[in-house]
């Protein structure tokens, strides 16, 4: 069975041809980055833009790289949110016009769910239960995953999410768009110990907050003269370092209390920050000292991309879950 995912919830535009939800035979993901780069953070209005130039092309492309015809085609997976509004309208009319022209089924994909099971693409798949770690530019939330659409949400943050820290920072610190690969990358550089960030550890919950440590990097710079701060200077390797390794504390302590508390064995990562080099490396660590196995999505499948929309969109269609063409997008839509 063949699904075609399309995602355009933020500034990917991603088209994707799956078999059986697991087997990826395209996966095509058109990035805005240059963009929005000069901005310093995503402008909704131009990706919007960008996505209604870029989705025909992109489909077109997952189609003739899977070697597939729109005939062929079991059903059209779409994400419909949560994301931004006018990016997803973008995708989500257009899914529908497909379905409807070509009279094929719709199925309605949730950007975190497609998230979550990004690993179910992988050659070993997670067992239930496990513990999820969704750490993206959007959201930042431990999920426990009984079953495909089973969920139960253990916390989330209360402020800005990991990767929205990342670009914050970034920004602060006079680098690109996005800034998590640009600060990883400085930070395997840095002495990560050369400046004490603060950590939110929020006790007793499950929620996260990275809003105080983004107030910290930002007086530590007001304090220090800015001429040192150059792109190759050991001073902006410390700071990315010290930044880097205060929030994979916090992610990976919390991830394990997490899998701890719900007796829980199996912990999978997921989303754009599940890219960064520390934060695979020490939950791997961590995991095997607590005897837990760890899942990590390979880092083309971390980042937006529409083969994980098919994936679910695999499951939702196996299960007779369709949409109508009613179907609307959602800026606010829980797992
Ligand atoms: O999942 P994603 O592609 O889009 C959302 O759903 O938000 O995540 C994008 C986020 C950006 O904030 C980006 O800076 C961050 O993931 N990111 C990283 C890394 N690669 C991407 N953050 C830290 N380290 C990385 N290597
Ligand atoms: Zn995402």
């Amino acid at each position: 069975m063949l699904i075609l995912g399309i995602d355009t919830s933020c500034d990917d535009t991603s088209a994707a041809i799956v078999e059986n939800g697991v087997k990826i035979l395209s996966n095509i993901v058109s990035s805005q980055d240059e963009v929005h780069k000069k901005y310093g953070g995503i402008v909704p209005e131009l990706a919007s833009r960008r996505h209604i130039e870029m989705i025909l092309p992109v489909v077109d492309e997952a189609l003739k790289k899977a070697k597939v015809e729109i005939k062929d085609i079991s059903a059209v997976a779409v994400c419909h949110g949560p994301g931004l509004i006018g990016s997803l309208l973008i995708g989500v009319c257009f899914a529908k016009s497909l379905s409807y022209v070509n009279n094929i089924p719709l199925v309605a994909a949730n950007h975190l769910e497609g998230h979550i099971f990004s690993s179910f693409l992988e050659e070993e798949k997670p067992e239930f239960p496990f513990i999820a770690l969704i750490a993206s530019g959007g959201h930042t939330s431990l999920v426990r995953v009984d079953d495909f659409g089973r969920y139960k949400e253990l916390g989330r943050t209360r402020d800005d999410a990991a990767g929205e820290a990342y670009d914050k920072v970034a920004k602060l610190l006079g680098l690109s768009y996005p800034g998590g690969p640009i600060i990883d990358r400085l930070a395997q550089e840095g002495n990560s110990k050369a400046i004490d960030f603060p950590r939110a550890y929020l006790s007793g919950t499950f929620d996260f907050s990275f809003s105080g440590l983004k107030t910290a990097v930002l007086n530590f710079l007001r304090k220090i003269d800015s001429s040192l701060l150059t792109r190759h200077s050991s001073l902006i390797k410390d700071i990315a370092a010290s930044f880097q390794s205060a929030v994979v504390d916090v992610l990976v302590r919390k991830t394990i209390e997490a899998a701890k508390e719900e007796g829980v064995r199996n912990v999978v990562l997921s989303g754009g920050v599940s890219a960064n080099s520390a934060l695979r490396e020490n939950l791997t660590n961590r995991a095997l000292e607590d005897g837990l196995r760890v899942y990590l999505p390979s880092l083309q499948l971390c980042t937006d991309n529409a083969a994980m929309i098919a994936s679910v969109g695999y499951f939702l269609f196996k299960n007779n879950k369709l949409s109508s063409m009613s179907l609307n997008p959602e800026a606010y839509l829980p797992l």
